[in-house]
């Protein structure tokens, strides 16, 4: 898919049909998110790919969302904080490390014609006990990976005046005055 209308089209898919994703496309995502930038190329982010019904259903249980029960594979991407970095004031980049990866995942789903919806919301222990993650390893975020049931509404965004400024903050970047 071209790179404009990639990024212009992408939306959170929450509902998805039965058809199964071949293997040779998952590879190609993860050759694809495997190039993600990661703090001091440390590559810490794990992936696992839950397919197994039971392990669905507590994904479903554990972050409360019905419409989970639509898909048949998620990615739980989670990371060990030790296999990440900080900043001189301490200021921790696991989390940032997994999202990347994350968000470089779902736009390469994307270009496979998959849907995705980047998850935040859900309790991490019953996750971890069903997938076996090891305890110092944190789950940052999640994505169901399937075929879209429907065409998405698109999404109200904020202008850019409101956002990005010049110089200081608040005061409007002269290119959009
Ligand atoms: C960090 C983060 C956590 C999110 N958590 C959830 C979630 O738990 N469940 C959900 O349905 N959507 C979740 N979303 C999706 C947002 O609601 C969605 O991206 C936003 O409404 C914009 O819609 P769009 O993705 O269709 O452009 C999350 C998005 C982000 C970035």
């Amino acid at each position: 898919m071209e790179f404009n209308k990639l990024i212009t089209t992408r939306r959170s898919i929450r509902g998805f049909t039965d058809e199964m994703i071949p293997i040779e496309v998952l590879k190609r995502i993860f050759e694809q998110t495997r190039l993600s930038p990661t703090w001091a190329n440390k590559q810490g982010v794990k992936y696992v790919l839950v397919s197994d019904p039971s392990k669905i259903e507590i994904i479903r249980e554990a972050s409360e969302q019905e419409w989970t029960k639509s898909a048949n594979v998620f990615v739980v991407v989670c990371i060990d904080p030790k296999d990440s970095g900080k900043n001189h004031d301490g200021l921790q980049y696991f989390p940032v490390d997994a999202a990347i990866c994350l968000t470089q995942l779902i736009y390469s789903a994307t270009n496979e014609g998959l849907g995705t919806v980047w998850m935040g919301w859900f309790k991490e222990e019953p996750i971890k006990k069903a997938l076996n993650i090891p305890k110092e390893t944190r789950i940052i975020g999640m994505t169901p990976l399937g075929y879209p049931k429907y065409k998405p509404k698109e999404q109200k965004r904020k202008d850019l005046q409101d956002f990005v400024f010049g110089d200081d903050y608040g005061k409007v970047w002269k290119g959009l005055r």
